[in-house]
């Protein structure tokens, strides 16, 4: 008689089938991404608890730097001028000089240099270590590797523009799967191909979980 109740009732048993597969985003509010929940050694001041002024501002946010490739930009170009980019001889895409668009903005503070506070206009706004100096990446637990610049030759390549290389699967495959590609031909690797800054449902905030390198076989085929 089990049986019965489940085919007179499928549409339950549907939805608690989609509840157990599917990943809930979560929201960036008390996340590695919320400011506020930093360390106690480091002071939050002047933000009313705010969460999104760190990266964005409502009215007069820039349109240059960044700022062109993120909406509504607040934050200040990257301290780091001198980059050192992936090089490699098997790289079919062509080797950027410097790191652009998206991937600026998660430098302007993953360059390690670039203080937490350094907004266009602080209004007051202040993120403080112990001392009282502005606190940058070195100022958390793991510092050292969550500070992936300047030298990004020793980080999977960004800047670069998707499809060059035969090896990787299509670009409409990699964007249905959940990926995202920058630039103004939507055709370039960004940090935020792979991360989404506001949601860690996956840990890493990765846009999809690497478990069994999923995130890698997304897009290389090996
Ligand atoms: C640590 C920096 C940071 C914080 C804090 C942040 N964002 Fe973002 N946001 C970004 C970046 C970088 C992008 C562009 C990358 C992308 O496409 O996801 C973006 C893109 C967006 C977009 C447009 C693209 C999309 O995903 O729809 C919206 C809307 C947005 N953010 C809203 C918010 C809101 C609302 C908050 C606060 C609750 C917030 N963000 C907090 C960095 C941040
Ligand atoms: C306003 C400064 C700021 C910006 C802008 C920013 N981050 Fe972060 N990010 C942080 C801080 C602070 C942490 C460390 C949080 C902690 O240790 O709790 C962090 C942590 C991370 C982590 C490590 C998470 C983990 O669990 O190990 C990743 C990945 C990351 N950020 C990626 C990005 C990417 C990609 C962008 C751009 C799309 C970006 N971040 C933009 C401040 C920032
Ligand atoms: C091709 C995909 C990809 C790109 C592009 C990418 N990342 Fe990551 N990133 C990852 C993966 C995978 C991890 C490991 C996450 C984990 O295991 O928690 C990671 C980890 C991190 C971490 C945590 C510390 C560490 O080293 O493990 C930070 C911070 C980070 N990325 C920032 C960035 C920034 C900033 C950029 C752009 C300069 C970037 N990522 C570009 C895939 C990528
Ligand atoms: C968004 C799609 C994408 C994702 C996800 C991705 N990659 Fe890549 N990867 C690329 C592209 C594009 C290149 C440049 C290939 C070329 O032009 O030769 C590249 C280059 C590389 C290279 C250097 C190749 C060379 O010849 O120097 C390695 C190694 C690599 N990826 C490994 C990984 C690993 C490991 C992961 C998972 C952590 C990963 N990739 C995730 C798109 C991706």
């Amino acid at each position: 008689m089990r049986k019965n109740t489940f085919a007179l009732f499928p549409g339950v048993a549907l939805a608690g089938l989609l509840a157990a597969t599917s990943a809930q985003a979560l929201s960036i509010v008390g996340s590695g991404h919320d400011l506020n929940t930093l360390p106690s050694a480091i002071t939050v001041a002047g933000n009313d608890g705010q969460v999104c002024i760190f990266c964005h501002i409502p009215h007069n946010a820039r349109t240059d730097g960044a700022g062109a490739a993120v909406p509504l930009w607040w934050r200040q170009a990257p301290a780091s001028t001198a980059w050192t980019m992936y090089d490699s001889p098997t790289m079919d895409a062509v080797k950027p000089g410097s790191p652009q668009g998206v991937s600026l903005a998660c430098l302007s503070c993953h360059d390690g240099a670039t203080a937490f506070d350094a907004l266009v206009f602080s209004g007051g706004i202040t993120v403080t270590d112990a001392g009282g100096n502005p606190a940058n990446m070195f100022d958390v637990p793991a510092g050292f590797i969550l500070a992936v610049g300047p030298n990004l030759s020793n980080d999977h390549p960004i800047s670069i523009t998707y499809g060059v290389d035969p090896e990787l699967k299509t670009t409409s495959e990699i964007e249905t799967a959940g990926l995202r590609l920058y630039g103004a031909g939507t055709d370039q690797v960004e940090c935020a191909t792979c991360h989404d800054v506001h949601d860690d449902v996956n840990g890493g905030f990765l846009r999809l979980s690497n478990i069994g390198s999923a995130l890698c076989l997304t897009c290389h085929v090996k």
